[in-house]
Parts: structure tokens; C-alpha cells; sequence
């Protein structure tokens, strides 16, 4: 048994004890405390040579139904959307990599596992969420979790909140604080060990979930600060190549109930992903480790570049210390919970101070042009490599203005509250090289803003 396998086995299987095997390989040999590095997971687990014909790449595995041999008796799998084995191999490899995890659930959209998640909760529930929570979130608790279960809501700067104000939001029905870090787009950060810490400690008890999409298992691992449930839209940096569609879950071993519960409504609401789709996303998640480290140090130079333009008003970058207070207390923020893999690939040892030059943090940069909506407009359509489109996390570069597309949904005024000007840029800064993607952003700005 590879040492990959031996760690497949204290991973794979989730909540429910008929896919405790991945790829065909049955039984748990007792649980093995080797854990081996990101990168080694991120290739080998979920991924082993398959034992009936040695092929090193996983078949998809396209039928949707299994024999059995007699009523009840087969290999683990009875039904696809019960159970794939590409998909749960894929599981493995998430609950693998988000550190902490020991259950991981793929669904086929980052907003079908929103859904589900908040279905879980029952009726008349009430959720705290960050203020600037993903729109699509926004939308589904308000607009059908309102009406379809009688969910209660709180919106609330979860940054600058201070601790009586986060405890006085918490109510006897409070079920679950959704936390988003950083947010969407002006890179709001969250102290997910200080919500979790209040969150448990208040008589209800409400469930902690992170939004762990922008920063990938890779950067942060908020099961490791308190979070009891991580959630990803894989579209975005897991899956990283922009043609899959795709979300999930992943819980630590003392959720196994949660987890439990999470799976029958996988299968009992059957908004689950493609053998096809999972298998891309395996593909791409076995990169995961290399793009986000050239994500983030692309980022970092693009975000240095953009403080040193004269054309650019405000960036705003969490992995940078900027030039105000919040944005130096965000800096900090950033640094202390910095996941150990990306602590290791920095070199930060213990009880370093961040560096003055900044730090990679993930892909995604935000920035404000000096001028407004024309300037914006024209930095958008004078870029060569940033493409103008809306998602993010994908190799290739991405620009977007979150006024006019991603958040036009949102009435101007709480744009306004929430910082999203009509100058403000969004970049998903991809693994390009790097001068070509400093020297195309100099240039746009110079010809947008003519400075
Ligand atoms: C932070 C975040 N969460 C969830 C989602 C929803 O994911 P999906 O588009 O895969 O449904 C998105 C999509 O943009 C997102 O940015």
C-alpha cells in the first residue's frame, strides 16, 4: 500500500459508511496518523492506479447504475447520484486537503451546496452572515430560504463588529454564522477563530461555516481555526481552469453527524455533480499547491505595482500592509492566519512579523482608479492579457467591474455602504508571467487615466 494510500483511507469515505473505499479499494486498515505534505495529497490521494487494469488515471465512470450480486451485496455502489466513484474519489482528495477534514461532499454548483447547507437548518432558523456575503448567497437566503422555510437572517460587518456586538446578533434560534473571508470584492478579512470562539461559547450554539473559495485550502484552513464546516464553489480555484462548474463541503471527524445529515440530502436532493465534471476537478485540484503559489506571488507583484501607479487611488490587497490603519490590521489579520503550507512556502517562522514588502495571499486584487466609471471602463477594454469576465480562480487573468456586473444587482446606495464605487476594479490575477501581466496592467492604467 502506497504511503498515499494509507492517508486515502483516514480521509475517503464521508458520512455514510457505504463509501468508506475510493476507487474500488475496500476496507480501512485501521487509521494512520502519516500525513504527507499538500502538494503529495494533492497528487496521490483519491488518485491511486486502479487494481483491475493498473491504469494510473482514474476511468470516469459514466453508468449510472451497479450490479449487485445479490439483493444489497456489491462494491459500495448502488446508484450514481448516491454515489460515483469519481466523485468520491474527488471527496477524498477535498477532505484531504482542506486540513481538518475528515468528510468531504461534492455538489454541482457552489450555490446548489449554499442551498443545501441552509435547507439542513430546518425551519425558522436564523443565520448570521457577513455583510458582504457572495451575492448568490445573499439572494438564496433571502429570496427562498425566507419564503421556503421562514429563515431569519442578520447581515453584519463581521470585521469591524466588535465582540458584545457580534454576541448580541445571536438569537435562541441562531443555527449557523456564515462567514466569507476575505469577501467579495473589497476583500473584506475575518477573524474566523474570534467568531468561532464566540459562536461556541453562546448557549445556542450555532454552527460556524466558512466560504473558504478565495483563498483555497491552499492559503487558509478554517477548520483548524474553529470553523465546523468549509465550504468551496470548486469553479473557481480548486477546479482553477474555468470549465467546471462545481461546489463542496468539508467537515472535521468530530462533525460526523453534521456530515451524516449533509449526505443524505446530497443524494436526498440530488443536485450533485457529473462522474465527468468530478474528474476534471480531481485533475485540476492535483495543481492546486502549484497555481495558488504563483497566484499569489503574481498578485502580490501585480498589487505592488498598482501602489506604485500614479493612476491607481487605493488597493487593496490583504497579503499587503497598505497605507491606513485597517488596512495594516487586515495585513496582520492575513498573516496570522496564514494556513502551515502557506506559512512554509513563505518561510515565515515562528513569531515573525509580516513582511514590510507584503506576502502572497491568494489571487485576487481590488483596486480603485483615479476618475470613475469612464476611467474604469477604459482601463477594462485597454487590457491585452487581463480578459474582461465575470468568476475568478482560473489560470488566465480576469478583470472585472463589480458595479456594473457581479454586484449590479445590489440598489447603488448599498453598493455605496459596502465600498463598491463605480472606480473599483476587481482582478483575478492568474499564473501567467509575471512581467507581461504587470506590464499590461501599467499600460491599461496609463492609458485610462492618461497619468
Ligand atoms: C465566494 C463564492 N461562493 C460561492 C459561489 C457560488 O459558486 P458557483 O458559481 O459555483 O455556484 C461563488 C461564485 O462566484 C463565490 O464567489
Amino acid at each position: 500500500m502506497t504511503p498515499a494510500l494509507d492517508l486515502l483511507l483516514t480521509t475517503a469515505g464521508g458520512a455514510n459508511g457505504h463509501h468508506r473505499h475510493v476507487n474500488g479499494h475496500n476496507g480501512v486498515n485501521g487509521l494512520k496518523k502519516r500525513v504527507d505534505g499538500f502538494g503529495t495529497r494533492a497528487v496521490h490521494v483519491g488518485s491511486e492506479p486502479d487494481p483491475s487494469t493498473g491504469a494510473v488515471i482514474p476511468a470516469i465512470s459514466l453508468s449510472t447504475t451497479y450490479r449487485q450480486e445479490s439483493i444489497g451485496v456489491h462494491k459500495g455502489y448502488e446508484y450514481s447520484r448516491a454515489g460515483n466513484p469519481n466523485r468520491n474519489a474527488l471527496e477524498a482528495t477535498l477532505a484531504s486537503l482542506e486540513a481538518g477534514g475528515a468528510y468531504g461532499l461534492a455538489f454541482a454548483s457552489g450555490s446548489s451546496t449554499t442551498a443545501t447547507v441552509l435547507q439542513s437548518l430546518g425551519p425558522n432558523a436564523h443565520v448570521v452572515s457577513v455583510n458582504d456575503v457572495y451575492g448568490g448567497t445573499f439572494r438564496y437566503i433571502r429570496r427562498v430560504a425566507a419564503e421556503n422555510q421562514g429563515l431569519e437572517a442578520t447581515f453584519l460587518d463581521l470585521e469591524n463588529a466588535t465582540d458584545e456586538e457580534i454576541v448580541a446578533s445571536f438569537r435562541d434560534n441562531t443555527k449557523l454564522i456564515w462567514i466569507e473571508s476575505p469577501t467579495n470584492p473589497t476583500l473584506r478579512l475575518i477573524d474566523i477563530k474570534r467568531v468561532a470562539n464566540l459562536a461556541h461559547s453562546h448557549p445556542s450554539r450555532p454552527l460556524v461555516l466558512v466560504d473558504n473559495t478565495f483563498l483555497s485550502p491552499f492559503y487558509s484552513s478554517p477548520l483548524l481555526l474553529g470553523a465546523d464546516i468549509v465550504l468551496h464553489s470548486l469553479t473557481k480555484y480548486i477546479n482553477g481552469h474555468s470549465d467546471v462548474v462545481m461546489g463542496a463541503l468539508i467537515l472535521p471527524e468530530s462533525n460526523a453527524d453534521i456530515a451524516q445529515k449533509l449526505r443524505f440530502l446530497q443524494n436526498a436532493i440530488g443536485a450533485v455533480p457529473s462522474a465527468y465534471d468530478s474528474w476534471l476537478a480531481q485533475r485540476g485540484a492535483k495543481t492546486l499547491h502549484l497555481r495558488m503559489k504563483q497566484h499569489g506571488l503574481n498578485a502580490l507583484a501585480v498589487a505592488r505595482a498598482l501602489e506604485s501607479a500614479s493612476g491607481v487611488e487605493e488597493v487593496i490587497y490583504p497579503g499587503l500592509p497598505g497605507k491606513t490603519a485597517s488596512s495594516k490590521r487586515k495585513n496582520e489579520l492575513a498573516w496570522r492566519s496564514l494556513s502551515a503550507h502557506a506559512r512554509k512556502f513563505i518561510g515565515a517562522e515562528e513569531g515573525d512579523r509580516p513582511p514590510a514588502e507584503g506576502f502572497p495571499f491568494s489571487g485576487m486584487v481590488s483596486f480603485r482608479i483615479r476618475g470613475g466609471q469612464t476611467e474604469a471602463d477604459r482601463f477594462l477594454t485597454s487590457t491585452r492579457l487581463f480578459t474582461l469576465a465575470e468568476s475568478l480562480g482560473g489560470v488566465e487573468s480576469l478583470a472585472e467591474h463589480p458595479a456594473q456586473m457581479t454586484h449590479a444587482s445590489i440598489p447603488p446606495a448599498e453598493r455605496a455602504l459596502l465600498g463598491i464605487g463605480d472606480n473599483l476594479i476587481r482582478l483575478s490575477v492568474g499564473i501567467e508571467e509575471q512581467d507581461d501581466l504587470i506590464e499590461d496592467i501599467l499600460q491599461a492604467i496609463s492609458n485610462a487615466t492618461g497619468l
